[in-house]
This record gives C-alpha cells, structure tokens and sequence, in this order.
C-alpha cells in the first residue's frame, strides 16, 4: 500500500527520500512523487511521475532537487486512477502547504463541498487533496494558526484512516505527522539534528535505531535541533516511547538472488531456526516450549472456552493449519474467520474466549478492525506478528513475534512458515499446560521441528528441477491445487502464490470435494497439482487421482521420498523427506513456493511487485 517517507536534517534529503521509497516499494504502488524545499528561498519543487520510483528519479533529472527537508510517496490508487495529477504530494490551493498521505478520508464528498461552497478549487480525484484543501483552510480561519495547530483541528473534523506528514513551505524548518490506522515510525538522529519519516523502520534503520512509533490519534512536529513534540488530537502533550530498533540490513537486500522472493523463499531454513530459537528448550531427555507470552497469561489461555483465529490471506491458510494444531493438542474447539467478514458480522463472542490474530505486516486493517470488535466484547486478543512494533502487536493483550525479518516479496513465503512454527510451539506449550499432551509426544514434536530446518534445505536442492518443470506450465490459463487434512490449507496457498504472482487463475480444494463441482474443469489443459505425501488419507488421495487420470488431467504431485505409489499414476513428482503428519505443511508448502517463483519468471513478470498488489492492506 502507499509509503511516505520524510526528512528534515543537515543532510541534502533528495537521496534519502529516493533510497527510502525504494525500500517501501515491496509495499505495491502505482506511481510516486516528492516534494523539496530549497534551503534558499523557501521554494518547494515537487515531482511526480506515473509508474516506479526510477520513473521519477528520470523525471528529476536536471532539475532542482537541493534542499534539506522534504517529504515523498509511493501512491497505490484508491480515489482517482494512477496518474500525474493525482500522485502525491497533493498542495493546498497557495501551494504552501504540501502533503502526503496514507488510508482513506472517508468523509471527503462533504468537506470537498463544504470547501468548494468557501471557494476552494480541486485539481485531483483524491481525497488527499480535500485534507491539505481543509489544513489551508484552517490557517486561512484560524488567526495566528500554525502547520501543527492546523492540522490537529483539521484532523478533528476527518473519518477514516490516515498517515500523514505535512510541510508549510513558508516554515521549512519542521515537518509535521500524526496517524490513525495506518502507520508511521519517526527515527531520531543524534542530538535531534534530524528526523527521519517512514511507514515502516525500513527506510530509516540504516541512519538510526532510536524510534517512535505514533499512536493513533498523535500529532509530532519534528523541528531540526528541538525534541520531538508529540501531542494528541486534543492537545495534550505525550512523552514519546522512544525504542531502540534493530533491523538485520542484510534482510533488506537480495543478496545476490534475482528477487526478494526467492531469496526469502531460501532463507526460510534460517529464520525458522531464529524463530525456534531460545523457545524450543531440550532440558536432559526432554523438550519444552518456552513463549513467555504464553507463560504471563496462562489463565486466560489454557481456561479458553474457544478459540477464535482472524486473518487475512496467506495468514488465514497458516490459521487454518493452527485450527487443527490447537485442536489436536489442546482439545479447544478453534474457529478461522476471514478478518474482513468476522469485523462486519453478529459475532457470538465475549468474555472466555480468545481471539488469535494473524499477520505477517502487522498493519491490516480488516485484522485490526476484528481485534478491536473482539476486544470491544471482552475476549482476550493473542497477536502472532511479524513486523516489531506493529499496529497488531501493540494493540494485542499478549503475543508472540514470529522473527522472520522483514519479508519485502508482496507474495508471502518465510511468513507463511514462521506463522505455523508459532503455531506448533503455542498449541505445545498450551496443551502441556492443560495437560492434552504427553511430555513424549511433545519430545517427538519438538525434536522433529528442530530438524526441519535441515529438510527444507534438502527441499530446496529441487530448485533447478521445478524450475525446469515450471516453463512446461506457463501455457496453463488454470490450474488446480488439492490436498486433505494437513494439506488442505497447503493446497490453498499454493493456489494463492500462483496467481498472486503469475497471474494464472488457481483453485485450492480439499481433494474429495473435487467430485462436487471443480471436476468438470479438468481436461488435458488443466494441469492439477496434488499434494500427496504419506499421511493421513494417503489412499484416498490415491484414489482422487486416479479420477483426475481417467479424465486426462496432468498431474504433478509433492509425494514423501522413496513414495513408489504415487509416481505410476502422476506425470511429474517432486518429493519431500518424510516427517511427522502435523509438520508436513512446513515442507510440502516449499515447492508450491518455488513453483510460482519460476512459472511467473518464465512469463516475463515483476516477482516481487505483482500488479495491484499491495504489501499490506491498511484500507479496507
Ligand atoms: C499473500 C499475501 C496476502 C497476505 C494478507 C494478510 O502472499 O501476502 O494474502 O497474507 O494480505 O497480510 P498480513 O499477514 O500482513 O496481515
């Protein structure tokens, strides 16, 4: 989704606001801008352009872009098509107020008219334009009004969700941000000589670790030489939290692979071990899962009455695999509800139960919408969440990080596993506690997890061969992903990263549901992808496919190694090692993953920035 980036400093800013909205553009957009404001005269130069950032930078070029504050966006369209005049920054009618923006002003049709009725003219679609229109029109009322004044009253009369930094070109010496659902990390130089601005700690992590995350609701004004100012939206200062951010830089370069998606793809054996990684205790002969989140509320999670799973996308596939994880080792009953219907609906929900949130970014707003109607009736939130310092993270009553990294590819791989890994160490450690589990099966379970960081790696010596399998496939206008049990949500995400990223129409299915409807489809064009590994179901399985043979479907199947049975019946197999039933999907996923890299590639398409795709949702 859209990313802002800011700086006011000594240093000249145009380099850093170009380097910084390269960093956001994992975050999906359409076209992008900046705004300078010269040192000289106070004058602002702003630059626009439809398409990438080096659609912008070329349009820079020979320009001014001296100046040591500015302020830049990458724009994904909500109001208003992708073009020039509808990029931000958006400018006030004087032109002195200059603006970027994230989320929706909701009510923007009534202010634009109520503007408009004061003589304000508007030049864009946006709803951007209406907020610097309103933030004007404050100072304009207001006497003796500065930017930061202004823009609290004008954020008093908004609906909806906002980032914001703002700059008056006649004050050039301080920039001024506040949030609300959407957000935005401030990073402070040393002795508050400069401020850094971004949506997330990206941008900004090479220059300083000392960062504020705002609260929804706060304003900041960052002044060069004066403490950050941070202040609501009825004008009663806050102290800041100031954190001290770590962020491994090296998770935010590719590292000598062609795209961010196949290095986090291979980087999953890693940062699964980081995950487990102080959680996964081997005490003498036996295992232990030690989450303190877990451990400072097991009241309320092990007396849980039922369990409730939100989440969006690839994060709703990982709750469905801790459906059946908490399920089997806890014996509380857990339903999975996609976050954008659970926030609208007559939810039969209070106090007892508790809702596990899962998110990858941290900052959906559906996922965020549903905690807040949980909360609202009294359940306890359990937030599983990658990005640190997150919107989800902070407004969970206890949780758990899945310590991947920053996962930059808009298709979602290491996230995917990372959120199982939690998963499996919270269903452990929970029904250890309630005692549904026996200490041998949690030895079998844990000691298996620590050795599947080392099958992934063997998983991923296929590389070439699925690479090679993958330019057979690129003819296909649809495929078909089915698995059971265990391999269902597998099947489902296969689907997801193969037309995220390919743009190849694919349905996951549980496989015996096939005979229901989708086995009208199959033909000898409609290639099947079967995940068949040695579980649960395994001859039924057998039999789905010999349906899909009688009726000419090709089919590829992930099968267990040494599996005899299964390679007599498929066209093509890829095999995974063998490992205990409820951590299969941390291996039969990784092929699907590969899969979709090299069929994409093999079209000629951007891996990691596929069309209309935004990183993370924060509009509805
Ligand atoms: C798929 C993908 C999306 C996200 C979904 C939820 O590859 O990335 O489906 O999983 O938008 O995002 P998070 O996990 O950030 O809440």
């Amino acid at each position: 989704m859209c990313g802002i980036v800011g700086y006011i400093g000594f240093r000249q800013a145009f380099p850093i606001l170009i380097d910084g909205l390269h960093k956001l553009e994992y975050r999906g957009y359409d076209s992008a801008g900046c705004a300078l404001i010269s040192d000289v005269d106070g004058k602002a130069n702003i630059y626009k352009a439809k398409g990438k950032v080096s659609d912008l930078e070329q349009k820079t070029n020979n320009h001014d872009c001296s100046g040591t504050s500015g302020i830049a966006h990458t724009r994904w369209a909500t109001h208003g098509i992708p073009n020039e005049t509808n990029a931000h920054p958006h400018t006030s009618q004087t032109r002195n107020i200059i603006l970027v923006h994230n989320g929706i002003i909701e009510n923007y049709t009534i202010l634009k008219e109520q503007l408009q009725q004061k003589g304000y003219s508007f030049e864009t679609e946006t709803d951007t334009e209406v907020l610097v229109q309103l933030i004007q029109y404050t100072m304009d009322t207001v006497p003796g009004c500065q930017l930061d004044v202004a823009v609290r009253l004008a954020l008093k009369k908004v609906i909806g969700a906002y980032a914001i930094v703002a700059v008056d070109a006649k004050n050039p010496n301080q920039l001024v941000c506040a949030r609300k659902s959407s957000p935005l990390a401030i990073g402070i130089g040393a002795d508050n000589k400069e401020f850094f601005i971004a949506s997330d700690a990206s941008p900004i992590a090479q220059y300083t670790k000392q960062m504020v995350y705002l609260n929804d609701g706060e304003i900041a004004v960052c002044e060069r030489g004066k403490e950050l100012h941070v202040f609501n939206l009825d004008n009663e200062d806050i102290d800041p939290e100031i954190k001290e951010v770590n962020i491994d830089l090296t998770m935010l370069s590719k590292e000598g692979f062609p795209h961010f998606m196949l290095k986090e793809i291979f980087d999953q054996p890693n940062v699964l071990k980081d995950c487990m990684s102080g959680r996964v205790i081997k005490d003498g002969d036996n295992y232990r899962v030690k989450l303190s989140a877990v451990e400072n509320h097991k009241a309320e999670l092990v007396d849980a009455k039922r369990i409730i799973i939100v989440s969006c996308g690839t994060s709703w596939h990982a709750g469905l695999i801790g459906k059946q994880l908490i399920e089997h080792f806890c014996r509380i009953p857990v339903e999975v509800a996609y976050a954008s219907e659970f926030r609208y609906s007559d939810a039969v929900i209070g106090k007892g139960d508790v809702v596990i949130a899962i998110s990858q970014s941290g900052e959906t707003a559906d996922t965020m919408a549903a905690i807040e109607l949980a909360k609202n009736h009294g359940a306890f939130i359990f937030g599983i969440v990658n990005a640190v310092g997150s919107s989800i993270a902070r407004m969970s009553d206890s949780g758990t990080y899945i310590h991947v990294g920053p996962e930059i590819g808009v298709a979602s791989t290491k996230a995917f596993t990372g959120q199982i890994t939690v998963l499996v160490m919270l269903a452990l450690s929970l029904g250890m506690a309630k005692g549904t589990v026996k200490q041998s099966e949690c030895n079998e379970v844990l000691q298996e997890l620590t050795n599947i960081p080392e099958k992934i790696c063997k998983v991923l010596t296929q590389n070439d061969k699925i690479h090679s399998l993958a330019q057979t496939f690129t003819y296909a206008r649809n495929f078909l992903y089915l698995g059971r049990g265990w391999n269902y949500p597998v099947a489902l995400e296969g689907a997801l990263k193969l037309k995220e990223i390919s743009y190849i129409h694919a349905e996951g299915y549980p496989a015996a549901e096939m005979k229901h409807g989708p086995i009208a489809l199959i033909d000898s064009e409609m290639p099947v992808v079967f995940i068949a590994t040695h579980h649960q179901l395994y001859q039924k399985i057998i039999s789905n496919m010999q349906e899909i043979v009688s009726r000419n479907g090709r089919i590829l199947a992930i099968v267990s190694e040494n599996d005899e049975q299964v390679k007599g019946i498929a066209k093509d197999v890829i095999e995974i090692p063998q490992t205990i039933n409820c951590l299969v999907p941390l291996l039969s996923v990784i092929p699907l993953q590969l899969l979709s890299y090299h069929v994409a590639v093999a079209k000629g398409l951007d891996v990691d920035q596929p069309r209309n795709l935004a990183k993370s949702v924060t509009v509805e």
